[in-house]
């Protein structure tokens, strides 16, 4: 294998005016590329985490949980293009809801996050600034989105900073790629743990702390669960503590998922992702009872620790990288195979020492990774509150929809473009085939489509049960 790709890498990154210091980071990943370092966390050694504090059992006299707001800047991360959707755009584009917006407007995701800060300032008298983690790839698109709202900026702070970006490798010699075609292919934002890095490169981290802000609360763009929180926004200034995470309960369908757990030798917090788990200890690792919590991605940073952390370490934050195996058009499957190489925000937990967490609940993490979520985000399940939070109406059902069909979001509004049906009423939706879905639908018990060989429609008006479509609808 050559080790050119290296020196070709980081020449082609200070050729387009990438920030020496995410030049060094991509650095360090690629010598752990090339070591194959995996970085596994074995069972024998580490602990569970348990006693963990949950927030409605906080202590905090509204004047603390003020004070703390009134410090606390909210970060979204959008620079991901949810590719795993098809699209090659920030998600935060899409429409989330049409029913209930008050002007019956379709509000997209950052039309309810931006609606979701203005009701909290309103509520909390807090500045609360916003600041989007845009990519090269959602800049553009975010901010003109944006500029809808154009009381949303304070304190004369940006809307966003840009992240870094970094040449995908080949994955047959770890050249970077080259794709005269389309040349903005040969680069990708190199995941959410590129937040730290992106901060100081930017100027962001200093123009917080130039200004008086201490905290920030950051959280996924497709989140919409992760709204401005006073009471945890108080605790977590009072606690000292560096860097905080959300975690929440595990329940069977997180069997497979990463988990947060203490690691022996330094009674350091740690997360770990189901491929750092040796085979041997997935058994345990699945164990929910055992280990009980998850990372919710919505964290707490403490400006000034964070500062002082990038100082000390020259801005190379030691992060465990994830090796995403990708094609260099990701629409084209049968494109040049390349190494995307990330890592994620929360794994930071272990690089700060007296990291914590707290417990919240599961309406703090609503994600939308697959269309199945925006299913049931745009459904009856779900209702959005004056303060634009959404609330859940009853337990969410299981959505099990055909991938030939609806994994792309564009192939999932077209079946769904009369609307969704509701699904209040149903335990699971599954989907078999290629089915349309006509006006006011209603899903019951654990419906089921089969497929039925051609594309079909459900009528407007029908019930979908256990057997399919009910007689008579
Ligand atoms: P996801 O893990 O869902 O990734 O991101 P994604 O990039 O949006 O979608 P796929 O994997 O391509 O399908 C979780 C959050 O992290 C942000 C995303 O915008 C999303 O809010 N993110 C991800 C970044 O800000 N930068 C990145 O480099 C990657």
């Amino acid at each position: 294998m050559s080790s050119q790709g290296l020196t070709h890498s980081q020449h082609k990154m200070a050729d387009a005016g990438v920030h020496p210091t995410a030049i060094d980071v991509f650095s360090r990943f690629y010598a752990l590329l090339q070591d194959g370092a995996t970085g596994t966390v074995p069972e024998a050694d580490i602990e569970p985490l348990t006693d963990v504090t949950h927030r409605d059992e906080l202590d905090v006299t509204p004047q603390d949980a003020a004070d703390a707001l009134s410090r606390t800047v909210l970060i979204k991360l959008n620079g991901g293009l949810g590719t795993s959707m098809g699209m090659d755009r920030a998600k935060s584009l899409l429409t989330v809801r049409t029913t209930d917006s008050p002007d019956a407007a379709p509000l997209t995701f950052l039309d309810i996050i931006a609606r979701q800060v203005r009701a909290a300032r309103a509520a909390t008298g807090a500045p609360l600034p916003l600041l989007f983690m845009n990519s090269f790839r959602t800049r553009d698109d975010t901010l003109a989105a944006l500029a809808a709202y154009p009381d949303l900026a304070v304190d004369g702070l940006p809307l966003d900073f840009l992240q870094n970006r970094e040449p995908k490798l080949r994955a047959d010699d770890l050249e970077p790629v080259e794709w005269p075609a389309d040349p903005d292919l040969e680069w990708c934002p190199p995941g959410h743990g590129d937040l730290y890095t992106a901060l100081v490169a930017s100027g962001a981290l200093q123009t917080l702390l130039d200004a008086g802000y201490l905290y920030a609360s950051v959280s996924n763009s497709d989140n919409l669960g992760a709204s401005p929180d006073a009471a945890m926004a108080g605790w977590f200034a009072a606690s000292g503590a560096p860097f905080a995470a959300e975690v929440a309960r595990r329940t069977p369908a997180d069997r497979k998922g990463g988990h947060v757990v203490v690691r022996r030798s330094d009674s350091r917090l740690v997360l770990r992702e189901t491929a750092q788990t040796p085979e041997e200890d997935l058994a345990a690792a699945g164990d929910i009872e055992r280990h009980k919590f998850f990372n919710t991605n919505n964290l707490w940073l403490d400006l000034r620790a964070l500062a002082a952390e990038l100082e000390r370490t020259g801005g190379v934050l030691e992060l465990p990288l994830i090796v995403n195996p990708k094609t260099v058009d990701p629409t084209d499957p049968s494109s040049t195979p390349v190494i995307q190489m990330e890592s994620a925000m929360g794994a930071a937990i272990e690089v700060f020492e007296g990291s914590t967490v707290i417990e919240v609940d599961r309406s703090r993490f609503l994600p939308v990774k697959a269309t199945s979520d925006l299913l049931l985000l745009r459904s009856d399940v779900y209702e959005l509150a004056e303060d634009f939070t959404l609330r859940a109406t009853v337990e969410a059902p299981l959505i099990d929809l055909d991938g030939a069909y609806y994994k792309l979001v564009g192939d999932f509004d077209a079946r769904f473009a009369q609307g969704v049906p509701s699904l209040r009423g149903a335990n699971s939706l599954t989907v078999h085939g290629d089915w349309s879905f006509g006006r006011d639908v209603v899903a019951e018990g654990d419906a089921v489509l089969e497929d039925a060989g051609t594309p079909s429609s459900v009528p407007d008006g029908a019930r979908v049960g256990p057997a399919g479509i009910a007689a008579g609808s």
